[in-house]
């Protein structure tokens, strides 16, 4: 038994050479086969994105016959879903930077500290921090180039809401530390009574990059409803300005109660500064 199983080592070691030599070759060669096979595949999929861009590409639409009041042209404008709680859209290289540039210069002059509305019992005082940013109100037809007048229709195209339902520009500029700390644009009726009109959406647009810091949060993304955090931090889902980006997000529910995740605020700015272009939505026509 002994040298049974020494034998089967022995012969092992005996036969093993040529065997373990077979196998090699036969290992490389499976090897060199399956490496073609798998970069062929790799190369494969690589090419099926382009190819379906290059089909996509081709696709030509037909317009319909359109109303009074439509387009003639079928066109996209290019977005991407953040979230469905609370519902917001975000649109890459929603404006120029040629824009973005001409709003901020239109709008230096006329910076104030921003303002809140105030709830009961809230003073200017008591609020003092909540809202550091400076900002000021402008509306299309005081933007003698056009083009906030271009942007208003950009952002009434996207939201299918008609751009009488916005209110004027607020362009906003933040500095190191500034910062809007988590608040609702809607308007809680149990806190500010029955507002004439509500905000349905929020549609911003940045101005400029921020090198660090102030994202636009939104702490209680997919119901994370623990209001016991600290509202100072910055946390949840954050977009980062990029300048001509928009982000537009709603703050009603289609039953138009208010969507609790549509609480947000803007993270302090830690390096470089922010401007932002604020339009408030409303679901009654704003008098201009
Ligand atoms: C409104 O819609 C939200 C979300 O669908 C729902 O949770 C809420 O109960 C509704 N409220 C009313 C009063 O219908």
């Amino acid at each position: 038994m002994k040298t049974k199983g020494k034998g089967v080592w022995g012969r092992g070691t005996k036969l093993g050479l040529p065997v373990v030599f077979l196998a090699c070759i036969v290992f490389f060669l499976a090897g060199l086969f399956g490496s073609m096979l798998l970069s062929q595949d790799i190369s494969g999929v690589q090419m099926r994105p382009r190819l379906l861009e290059s089909v996509e590409e081709k696709i030509e639409y037909n317009p319909m016959p359109h109303g009074e009041t439509g387009e003639t042209s079928i066109s996209s404008v290019p977005f991407q879903v953040l979230s469905w709680k609370p519902r917001a859209l975000y649109f890459p290289k929603f404006a120029t930077a040629e824009q973005c540039q001409s709003i901020i210069k239109m709008a230096k002059s006329n910076l104030r500290p921003s303002t809140l509305v105030l709830r009961k019992g809230e003073t200017v005082a008591n609020t003092k921090g909540i809202r550091t940013s400076s900002g000021t109100f402008m509306s299309a037809s005081q933007d003698k180039t056009g083009i906030l007048d271009i942007i208003e229709q950009k952002i009434a195209r996207v939201t299918m809401i008609p751009k009488n339902h916005g209110e004027a520009f607020n362009i906003l500029h933040y500095e190191i530390g500034q910062r809007y700390i988590s608040h609702y644009d809607a308007f809680n009726p149990a806190e500010y009574g029955a507002p004439k009109s509500q905000r349905i959406a929020s549609f911003l647009l940045y101005l400029s990059d921020v090198k660090e810091g102030g994202e636009t949060m939104f702490p209680c993304e997919n119901d994370f409803l623990d209001f016991n955090y600290d509202p100072e931090k910055c946390i949840g889902l954050k977009v980062k300005p990029r300048q001509g980006d928009g982000l537009l997000f709603y703050s009603l529910f289609p039953n138009g109660t208010i969507d609790p995740t549509s609480i947000h605020g803007s993270c302090p700015v830690i390096e470089g500064g922010k401007w932002v272009a604020t339009k408030w939505i409303r679901d009654q026509e704003q008098e201009e």
